[in-house]
C-alpha cells in the first residue's frame, strides 16, 4: 500500500485530499497542529494516521520526521495561510513575516527532515497558488510566498531528477475553504475542496508537473500574463480603486 504525507491536512483542500487518497487505499499520514480535527479525520478512516506538528517551527517539524515509521511515496506539502497588505504606505512587517514564514520558510524545514524520505519513485507536491501568474492588488505577502515555491519547485525538478523523485507544483483558482471564505470580495468560479482534490488527485496519478484549476478560470490569467504589463496594470489598478 502507498503512503502519502499531506501538511495541513486539518482543513480546506489538505483534508479534502487526506479523505480522498484514503478512500483510494493509501495510507494517509494527516498533518496539522488542530489535534481535535486530526483525531475526527482517523475516525473518519482507519487508512488515516495522526502527526501533530506546526510547519513554522523547525523543532518540531523535526520531531515529527523522526516519528516517521514508514517512508513515503507522495509529500504534498500544502500547509498555509494567506493574508493582506491593506495599505502598503503602512507595510506591515510582521504580516509579512507571517505570511513568508508559514507558506515559504516552513517548506524548507519539510524539505530538510521529509525529502530524504521519499523512495525512489516517489514524488514531492508544493502547493502554490494562481496569484502567481499575475501581481495582484494586497497579495504582495501572499504572492511572493508563492512566487518562491514556483521558483523552488521548478529547481527541485531538474535537481531531483536524478534521484527518481518527481515534482508537482499546484496553482489553484480560488477554492471554497475558511482561507477564502475570508475574502469578501468576488471569487470567480470557486470550486469545492472535494473538486479541487479529485482534479489534484488524478493530475498527480498522471504524473503532471504543474496542475491548475479550474481552467476557465487559470487560462484567463496565464492569458492576460502573455499580454503587455502595461495592459494587466491598467486591469489592475481599476480593481484597485
Ligand atoms: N483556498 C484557495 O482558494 C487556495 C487557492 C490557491 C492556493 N491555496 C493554497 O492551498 C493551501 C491550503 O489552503 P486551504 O484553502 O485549504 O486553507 P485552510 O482550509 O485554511 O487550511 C490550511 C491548512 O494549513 C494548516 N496550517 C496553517 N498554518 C499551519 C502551521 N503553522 N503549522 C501547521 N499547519 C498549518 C492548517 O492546519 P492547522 O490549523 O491544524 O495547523 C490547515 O490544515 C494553502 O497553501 C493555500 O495557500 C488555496
Amino acid at each position: 500500500m502507498q503512503t502519502v504525507l499531506i501538511t495541513g491536512a486539518t482543513s480546506g483542500i489538505g483534508e479534502a485530499l487526506a479523505l480522498l487518497y484514503a478512500r483510494q487505499d493509501w495510507n494517509v499520514i494527516a498533518c496539522g497542529r488542530n489535534q481535535q480535527k486530526l483525531t475526527a479525520l482517523t475516525q473518519m478512516d482507519s487508512k488515516i494516521s495522526p502527526l501533530s506538528f506546526d510547519v513554522t517551527q523547525q523543532g518540531e517539524v523535526a520531531g515529527a520526521a523522526q516519528q516517521l515509521t514508514r517512508d513515503i511515496d507522495l509529500l504534498i506539502l500544502n500547509a498555509g495561510d494567506c493574508e493582506y497588505i491593506d495599505n502598503p504606505l503602512e507595510f506591515d512587517s510582521s504580516l509579512f513575516e507571517r505570511i513568508i514564514k508559514v507558506n515559504l520558510i516552513s517548506i524548507g524545514y519539510c524539505l530538510e527532515y521529509f525529502l530524504k524520505r521519499i523512495k525512489k519513485g516517489g514524488r514531492l507536491v508544493l502547493m502554490s497558488s494562481s496569484a502567481t501568474y499575475l501581481p495582484l492588488p494586497r497579495a504582495g505577502a501572499y504572492g511572493a510566498s508563492k512566487c518562491a515555491i514556483n521558483y523552488l519547485a521548478n529547481t527541485l525538478r531538474i535537481e531531483l531528477c536524478k534521484f527518481d523523485i518527481g515534482v508537482s507544483l499546484i496553482c489553484p483558482g480560488f477554492v471554497k475553504t475558511p482561507l477564502t471564505d475570508k475574502n469578501e470580495f468576488a471569487m470567480p468560479l470557486r470550486v469545492e475542496p472535494d473538486h479541487a482534490a479529485r482534479i489534484i488527485y488524478f493530475d498527480l496519478e498522471s504524473g503532471e508537473d504543474e496542475i491548475h484549476f479550474p481552467q476557465a478560470f487559470t487560462s484567463i490569467m496565464k492569458f492576460l500574463s502573455l499580454l503587455p504589463v502595461r495592459v494587466w496594470r491598467k486591469i489592475a489598478s481599476l480593481m484597485n480603486r
